[in-house]
């Protein structure tokens, strides 16, 4: 656990781009667990399961090979060696993934897939319990936070639509879903750092945590990809 990143946080507070660009900042591999969650969900729709049958889907998710490469400049994922990255973005699965994530089994699953991929470290793993359950003992957790209008636009941005008051429903009805589920709810780790991003473009969260990661000696000892001091001030 030493060079792992734990990066939590509700969808629009830009974690995915953020947890990729730390990524390559340091060298180091790049883990979306959301993405897994999602696969997951697509192998659901695709087998006609109801997503609220706990039991169906949890025995679906244990026969189901959910791949992932780690390449924060091409993050891919499959399902039974299909690649699936356009199919898990798509409102159906934004809509079931609510009820597959909150189901025990789904997650048992995918969190001992998960501490696998982390492995030795040297990665930025993203999601909704990373610090909290999948890498507790991560040396820097960071929450990522943003107003509920950053948020929507940010996600209307990404999905390309003007719609910002569906956006920030859905929005709203996914993060009460994950705040409130009974199994590994979206809580920030009591040693996590806080970070508002409502007023930060992407490469200022990049740096701060650049400089988190600095100041407690992750990514170092690498050499090569490790972390570059910023040269002091002229
Ligand atoms: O980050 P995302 O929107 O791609 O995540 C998809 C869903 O998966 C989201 O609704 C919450 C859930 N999720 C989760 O429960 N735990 C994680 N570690 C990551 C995602």
């Amino acid at each position: 656990m030493r060079d792992v990143i734990a990066l939590d946080g509700p969808s629009g507070t830009g974690k995915s781009t953020v947890a990729r660009g730390l990524a390559q900042r340091l060298g180091f591999r790049y883990l979306d667990t959301g993405a897994m969650y999602r696969a997951v969900t697509w192998a659901v729709l695709r087998d006609g399961v109801d997503p609220e049958d706990a039991a169906a889907v949890t025995e679906l998710a244990r026969r189901t090979r959910v791949e992932v490469s780690m390449d924060p400049d091409r993050p891919r994922v499959s399902v039974d060696g299909q690649a699936v990255d356009r199919e898990i973005r798509t409102p159906a699965v934004t809509v079931a993934v609510s009820p597959v994530s909150a189901t025990p089994g789904v997650r048992e699953v995918l969190v001992a897939a998960q501490q696998e991929l982390i492995g030795v470290g040297r990665v930025v793993a993203e999601g909704r319990d990373i610090g909290t359950v999948v890498a507790p003992a991560a040396p820097l957790k960071v929450f990522l936070t943003a107003s509920p209008d950053a948020r929507a636009h940010r996600r209307s941005r990404q999905d390309g639509t003007t719609d910002h008051r569906s956006t920030a429903a859905d929005l709203d009805r996914r993060d009460t879903y994950d705040s409130t589920r009974k199994h590994s709810p979206l809580r920030a780790a009591d040693d996590a750092v806080h970070v508002d991003t409502t007023a930060l473009d992407v490469n200022e969260v990049v740096q701060r945590l650049v400089d988190l990661a600095m100041e407690r000696g992750i990514g170092e000892r690498s050499g090569v990809g490790g972390v570059t001091p910023e040269p002091p001030p002229a």
